[in-house]
This record gives structure tokens, C-alpha cells and sequence, in this order.
């Protein structure tokens, strides 16, 4: 019998951030009119489904990532209305729709926060931590992620609030059932009105260990700004922040509790027919025995390093792979919201263009489900903002002052850096024309953050969708190469030619059909004899990034720089 697949499975995803993507009622913002106008372009772009990040009402103190209302829309961004019209219009069209779900915390300005700090005896005390100071200190030394002390003093009843992120955002306190209760509500309430999944953000910290550990580090989250400031700006610094940031936060992520809670959240999606949990995290063990907890868990160390090299992609596959559980699908990205973004990212300066197109042929190629982020398909880069009154992303008015307060540096170097370390720079307003704000807003508006003016440089969709070379048409005909090769989508995976330094090179089998793909990650030209590898002497060509004939012997087979190469066996 043939296996039946899950239409997340062969699904291509896009990132939505709404604020960004579409502006429908021209005041600067994006919003849901404005999604649902942009869906004929989400379907001639291909993918098959959307995430689209926080459109709950919000303080906007982490864009978003501070929910007020989990059973509503932002007034900026619509109505209920204008979203159960975007959800028709785009299941009309065969598009899924999967929303954001923040459980480690809420905004500050959540009824349930306001009522959990109204009084000690509140009956919504216990929904948040909630802990005395000692000696006026706070209840232990546990940091913020976002910077300084992880507990807030809250004056009106003098006790302190934990918070992981900014301190307007609270966490919950996911011990007590009722806060579980409350949340299983709002995700009903999105998969009632028929929403088709959820992203679930920092499910890593839901938990913290119960009894509140001091951490042992010896050295503080200061010091390890302080060295990875000089990694950045000094290549030859070895520093794996990665593992000292896991050091310095143990006690407060990946605590027991998590994965029985990710069963429990599967339990309630399973419910209804179809639906799919994908976890913000790289840890395979959130897929649980690969059919319990979260369907879908992103491959994060594929993106962590600036170069995608042969090397690098076979051993992330390698490793990943035989790490998944059995019965588990892998999952694919190289950016989002919190990104550098993709062409920035891997531009080596020189083959910017060509490393985009080569990339995305290892996105697309490899398998499981790949998730792109709205505007790198025409090539968006990030955009450094030019003053501290730009910053949207509150971390970077935090570290323009810790960098100048930390480092001695100048408020020009301070500037610099507290826009890099910062998030506004991959969520600029998505280009869509060579017009006035790129054509994201009317030209007398001023968007929420500005628009990279390179929209005038052909980076924008309208230019892109007349031209045929362009990066927006490649990936178009990418995604449209991979939608009709079950072998790309549902096949095997056989690495040739493994320590080949230039070429990926590997097979993908399924059924009747194998591909045969080749992408060249170098700017090397190469010539490949590949017939004693994969036993045919030809192939026929069902995508290339070059002009080449429509079949290719393969024992003589020239590959230019950054070639992309996938046959037909
Ligand atoms: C991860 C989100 O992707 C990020 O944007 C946010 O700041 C944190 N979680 C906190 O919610």
C-alpha cells in the first residue's frame, strides 16, 4: 500500500511577519487586508502554506511577542473579520495557515498579568512566578535573555516577576493548570475557526527549574556580550557563545515538564483533523518518539555559518538525519524574523546573486519541509538603521547603551552594533514596487520602519516579476520544479561523491522517479564524471540555474561556480 503523506510534509512554508508584508489600509503597518490582497502572489510564488507571526493584540514591546489578548487580532493589523476572510481566501486557494503561539509568556498588559499583580491573593497570583526579594536583591541571579536581571520588582505588592525575555513579558507559570486551561482555550478558539497549525515560539523556556538554583557561572551575561562583540568584529576570536549562553541559562530552559506538556498540546491539535505543531527549537527530542510531540522541529544548524559549503551541508544532513527519531520529518530554513536575512547572511560580497540561487536549491532539495521568510525571494537585505529613534526591536536601545557603557565605545560604534545585535535590520517593510516606500505604503506615509531603499535597485517585486533572470522567477520555477518531483519531496536521501570540497552531490529516489541534484557551492568550475557513481551515463535536465540542453552526459559533466544541476535518472 501506498504510504499516505501529511500535507505538511510535502508543504513549502513562507514566514508571514505581518507588521512587514503587505500595508492594505496605507497607514504604514501591515495588516490582514493587505495579506489577503498579496495571495494570488503567494500562489504564483508556489508555497503551500503560512506562518505568520504574532497578529494578537500587543504592546508591541517585542513586536508582538507580547500577546495581550490571545483570542483576537491587533487593532492595527484588522478585525476577526478581515483575519476570517484572510483564512478563507487563502484556503481558497489551497494555502494552509499556521499562526504563532507564545506560551512562555504574555504582555504585561494581559488582564490576566494585570489581575495576577493586582494583590498577593489575587486569584490569578500563582498564573505568573511571582517571588520575594532577599535584602532588596532579586530571588536569585538568573539574567534575562534580552539583558540584565531576569526578575522585575513590582511596587505594588513588592515582590518580584520573572521574566525571560523583556520585562514586559512576563512568564506564565505553566505549573499551574490553570494557565494550561487558559492557553488550550485561546489555541481552540484559532483551530475552531479552522486555522490549520501553530508555531510554537521559545517552547525551550517554558519551564524553569523549580526551586530556583542560583547559576554557578563564573562569568556573567556581561562578559559574554563583551567577547562575543570581539568574536564578531574579529574573525580569528574562537567563542562558542552557543554553549556558554546554555551554561549561563541552564536553570532556566529545557526543564523536566517540557515534553510531557508537548504531548498534552499534540493531544489537543489531534484532535482536530490535519494539524500541525512546529517547534521553535533545533532539539530532536521535541519530536518526542517521532509521533507524540511536535510534527515539525527546525534544523537550526544548518544556518549557523556563513558558508553553506559542500562539506558543511553533508555533515549538518548527516548528523541531523540519523539523529531524528524514527517516523520523524526533518525541517529546513535558513532565516526568519530574527535572522540575518538569507542574502546578507551567505553573500560572500562578490557571488551575492549566485549564493542566493545556489542556497536555495540546498533549501529546496534536501529532505523535509523547507520554511522561507517573506523577501528573500526577490533578494531583501538587511537594513542598518541610522539613529536610536529608528529602533523598533527594544533590544537595540538596550545594547546601545550597554555597548557604550560596556565597551567604552563611541555612540557612532554603539549605534553600529546595537543595529546589528538588533532585529529591525531583517524586518523592514517587504519591497513590492520602484516606487515611493517601495511600494509598500502610500508615498506620504511614513512606515513603521523604514524601507530599505535598495528597492531601487531592482530589489522589488514588481521589477522582478518582469524580468526572467530575476530571483524572484527562479524561485518560482524552483518551487515549482520541486512541487511536481515526488523524488525531491517524499524520496530518499543518497549523499555521492562525499568529499567532493565544491559539489553537493546526491541522489533523491521515490517510486519510479530519481534525481539526480548537483549544486555547486564554490566559485570553483568543476568537471564531473559521474557514471560510475549514480549508473547512467545521461540525464535529463529538470532544472538549472544555467542555460544548458536538455540532457547531459554525465561522465564529462562541466559545472560552473554555483551551478545548480538536478536531473531526471
Ligand atoms: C522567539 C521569537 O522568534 C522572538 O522574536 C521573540 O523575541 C522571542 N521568541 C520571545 O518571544
Amino acid at each position: 500500500m501506498m504510504k499516505e503523506y501529511k500535507w505538511w510534509q510535502s508543504a513549502v512554508f513562507y514566514q508571514i511577519y505581518p507588521r512587514s508584508f503587505a500595508d492594505g489600509n496605507g497607514d504604514g503597518i501591515g495588516d490582514f487586508v493587505g495579506m489577503t490582497q498579496k495571495l494570488d502572489y503567494l500562489q504564483s510564488l508556489g508555497v503551500d502554506a503560512v506562518w505568520i507571526s504574532p497578529h494578537y493584540p500587543s504592546p508591541q514591546c517585542d513586536c508582538g511577542y507580547d500577546v495581550s489578548d490571545y483570542c483576537d487580532v491587533a487593532p492595527e493589523y484588522g478585525t476577526l473579520d478581515d483575519f476570517r476572510t484572510f483564512l478563507e481566501e487563502a484556503h481558497q486557494r489551497g494555502i494552509k495557515v499556521v499562526l504563532d503561539l507564545v506560551l512562555n509568556h504574555t504582555s504585561d498588559q494581559h488582564a490576566w498579568f494585570l489581575e495576577s499583580r493586582s494583590s498577593l491573593d489575587n486569584p490569578k497570583r500563582d498564573w505568573y512566578i511571582w517571588r520575594k526579594g532577599q535584602d532588596g536583591q532579586p530571588p536569585n541571579n538568573w539574567y534575562s535573555t534580552f539583558g540584565g536581571s531576569a526578575w522585575e520588582l513590582d511596587p505594588q505588592t513588592n515582590e518580584y516577576y520573572y521574566h525571560m525575555f523583556f520585562k514586559g513579558q512576563p512568564d506564565l507559570n505553566w505549573r499551574n493548570p490553570e494557565v494550561k486551561q487558559a492557553m488550550v482555550n485561546g489555541m481552540r478558539f484559532w483551530l475552531d475557526l479552522g486555522v490549520d497549525g501553530f508555531r510554537l515560539d521559545a517552547v525551550g523556556t517554558i519551564f524553569e527549574a523549580e526551586d530556583l538554583p542560583n547559576s554557578q557561572c563564573d562569568y556573567t551575561l556581561d562578559d559574554l556580550y563583551i567577547r562575543q562583540t570581539k568574536a564578531i568584529e574579529d574573525p580569528g576570536e574562537k567563542f562558542d557563545g552557543g554553549k556558554l549562553w546554555l551554561e549561563l541559562f541552564k536553570y532556566q530552559v529545557e526543564q523536566p515538564g517540557i515534553h510531557e506538556l508537548m504531548c498534552e498540546l499534540r493531544q489537543v491539535v489531534d484532535e482536530y483533523p490535519d494539524r500541525v505543531l512546529i517547534g521553535e527549537t533545533e532539539g530532536v527530542d521535541y519530536y518526542g518518539n517521532g509521533d507524540n510531540e511536535l510534527q515539525l522541529v527546525f534544523n537550526f544548524p544548518l544556518m549557523a555559518t556563513h558558508q553553506l559549503t559542500a562539506d558543511w551541508v553533508r555533515s549538518n544532513q548527516k548528523e541531523r538525519l540519523s539523529s531524528l527519531p524514527r517516523g520523524a520529518w526533518p525541517c529546513n530554513t535558513l532565516g526568519n524574523h530574527d535572522k540575518t536575512r538569507v542574502f546578507t547572511h551567505f553573500g560572500d560580497g562578490r557571488h551575492n546573486h549566485s549564493i542566493a540561487r545556489a542556497n536555495l536549491a540546498v533549501l529546496l532539495t534536501l529532505p523535509g519541509t523547507p520554511f522561507l521568510y517573506n523577501g528573500e525571494e526577490i533578494g531583501m537585505t538587511d537594513f542598518m538603521l541610522e539613529s536610536p529613534g529608528q529602533f523598533r526591536d527594544s533590544y537595540s536601545p538596550f545594547i546601545y547603551q550597554k555597548d557604550q557603557e560596556l565597551m567604552g565605545s563611541s555612540p557612532e560604534i554603539a549605534l553600529k552594533r546595537a543595529a546589528n545585535a538588533g532585529r529591525d535590520r531583517c524586518r523592514t517593510p517587504m519591497q513590492w514596487e520602484n516606487a515611493a516606500n517601495g511600494g509598500f505604503s502610500p508615498a506620504e506615509v511614513q512606515t513603521w520602519l523604514p524601507v530599505n531603499p535598495n528597492y531601487q535597485e531592482g530589489i522589488n517585486v514588481a521589477e522582478q516579476e518582469l524580468d526572467s533572470d530575476s530571483l524572484l522567477n527562479y524561485y518560482r520555477h524552483l518551487l515549482s520544479t520541486r512541487r511536481m518531483s515526488p523524488a525531491l519531496v517524499f524520496g530518499g536521501y543518497r549523499t555521492l561523491f562525499s568529499k567532493d570540497p565544491d559539489c553537493l552531490i546526491f541522489l533523491r529516489y521515490y517510486q519510479e522517479q530519481t534525481c539526480l541534484v548537483v549544486i555547486n557551492l564554490s566559485s570553483q568550475r568543476r568537471t564531473l564524471d559521474l557514471v560510475a557513481a549514480c549508473g547512467h551515463s545521461e540525464g535529463k535536465v529538470i532544472f538549472g540555474s544555467h542555460t544548458r540542453p536538455d540532457r547531459l552526459a554525465l561522465d564529462d559533466l562541466f559545472v560552473s561556480p554555483y551551478e545548480v544541476l538536478i536531473f531526471n535518472l
